[in-house]
């Protein structure tokens, strides 16, 4: 017997996804640099379908039918070129290497333009949904040559997730690296919807004075509702969880220093060189980078910050209903801008990426799968050509609604001194968008000031310059 996919690299994500495709009907052949974890899982789940164990990088692409799939599970960086070493002299024209990890999006461009060399198709392909999704249906990104999806894809959409409507939480993205791209900005909404999710908590907790309990309460209804979230549902049993050995909420024995592997920061350095912004995201990786400077922070604990009065219980429970609408304002903020991300990369690398096909795949699997996202979806099929998610008129219009809420609550959290940097800047990017005129005028006639940058005039086509230290005249650049 030969395996239709074969998984290296068996740590639990890899192990996980061997195990999907093994449970959904496929043989696998499984392979590890150490044998051990190859045999571990025989052990533990040969039970579960037909695997194959593959204790030689030969053995394992023997044991694989044409064209071969390979999925390689390691760790994104060194482990995935050393991986490819070692396979791409032993396949075939027409063979696939599949990069399952978190890899840049500039790495898979690399690696598929030089396996393109040797016939090999390489599919980066972005995975989200941890642990858990891997093994019971994650939402999946690839990318690479189109021809690719034929044969695997079928593969894919059997152990993606479904959404609600049943449809399989995967596509081909788009061609080399933009299955990575998608990913990469995916996580970079993950973070910013953790970072707003962080905000509201807070918030409840220092000016409405709701306990951590009190709090889990609060996001199981909003989970009820238009926020309804994979992200809002485990806040609250991360909120509820009372830790054993103190007794106290488990959030307050926790180290408050957040910690990042890095796709969240990729997203925001690939913004700054696509000129999109995506401050909230932004916001949401500095914030994480402020909690891990403890010697600064420490220094910083004496500095004078506002006299606090807490509400009252009679007016918690208002506040608790603004809070809910900053959420799901600033929501629609970060999701325009990770957005605007992909549109961005999509001109840029010509991939042209089928937004409304992004939101669809992240209904289900991943890690901000939410009601939500059908609405983008519904978004960008109505109008591909949507300039922004805040054209949308729903869209639109649900920010009108919330609106003076999302600016009190801002006044609360600025008057009582509780940081908010994702609320603020999200609320700031939207009144820039919608502002008649900014202040980048007087940006363009200092910089011409001093360095003769010359600018544009909203009454004439034409650069000028203005001689300032010579009468002021204005001459044609
Ligand atoms: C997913 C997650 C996954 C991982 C993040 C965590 O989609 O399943 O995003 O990829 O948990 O990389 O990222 P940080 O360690 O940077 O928070």
């Amino acid at each position: 017997t030969s395996a239709q996919i074969g998984v290296t690299g068996l740590a639990v994500m890899g192990s996980n996804l061997a195990r999907n495709f093994a449970r959904n009907g496929y043989t696998v052949a499984v392979h590890n640099r150490s044998a051990a974890k190859t045999h571990a899982l025989i052990k533990e789940h040969g039970h579960e379908g037909d695997f194959i164990a593959a204790e030689t990088a030969k053995d394992f692409v023997q044991a694989l039918e044409r064209p071969r799939r390979l999925v390689v599970m390691v760790k994104a960086g060194g482990a995935t070129d050393a991986v490819i070493e070692e396979f791409a002299p032993l396949l075939e024209p027409g063979d696939m290497i599949i990069d399952g990890g978190n890899a840049h999006f500039a790495d898979t461009r690399r690696r598929e333009a030089a396996l393109r060399e040797q016939g090999i198709h390489f599919v980066g392909a972005g995975i989200s949904g941890g642990e858990e999704g891997a093994l019971n249906g994650p939402s999946i990104m690839p990318g690479g040559p189109v021809e690719s999806y034929d044969s695997l894809g079928p593969m894919l959409e059997k152990i993606s997730a479904k959404a609600a409507d049943g449809a399989p939480c995967v596509t081909h993205v788009g061609p080399d690296g933009a299955g990575h791209f998608v990913k990469m900005v995916h996580n970079g909404i993950e973070y910013a919807d953790m970072q707003l999710i962080g905000e509201a908590y807070q918030l409840l907790r220092d000016v409405a004075g709701y306990t951590p309990a009190q709090i889990a309460e609060i996001f199981r209804t909003w989970n009820t509702g238009r926020l309804d979230s994979y992200l809002i549902e485990i806040t609250a049993e991360v909120l509820a969880h009372v830790d054993e050995a103190t007794g106290k909420p488990f959030v307050d024995v926790v180290v408050d220093q957040a910690e990042q592997k890095g796709t969240g920061r990729w997203t925001v350095q690939i913004a700054l060189d696509l000129g999109v912004p995506v401050s909230g995201i932004a916001e949401a990786v500095f914030a994480r980078s402020l909690s891990g400077h403890a010697a600064l922070r420490d220094a910083s604990r004496s500095l004078a910050g506002p006299k606090a009065t807490p509400l009252s219980a009679a007016e918690a429970g208002a506040f608790a209903d603004r809070v809910e609408q900053a959420l799901y304002a600033s929501k629609i903020v970060s999701y325009t801008q990770g957005f605007h991300e992909i549109d961005a990369a999509r001109d840029e690398y010509d991939w042209n990426i089928d937004l409304g096909k992004v939101a669809s795949i992240w209904r289900g699997g991943c890690i901000i799968r939410a009601a939500f996202l059908d609405r983008i979806r519904a978004a960008y099929d109505a109008r591909p050509d949507l300039p922004s998610l805040l054209s949308d008129e729903t869209f639109a219009q649900e920010i009108a609604a919330a609106q003076d809420d999302w600016r009190e609550v801002l006044v609360a959290a600025t008057r009582q001194g509780v940081p908010t940097p994702g609320f603020a800047a999200a609320l700031a990017y939207y009144d820039a968008l919608r502002a008649e005129r900014l202040p980048a005028a007087l940006t363009q006639g200092q910089r011409d000031f001093f360095g003769a940058h010359t600018y544009r005039r909203v009454d004439r086509e034409g650069s000028f310059h203005t001689l300032w230290g010579q009468g002021r005249g204005e001459v044609e650049a």
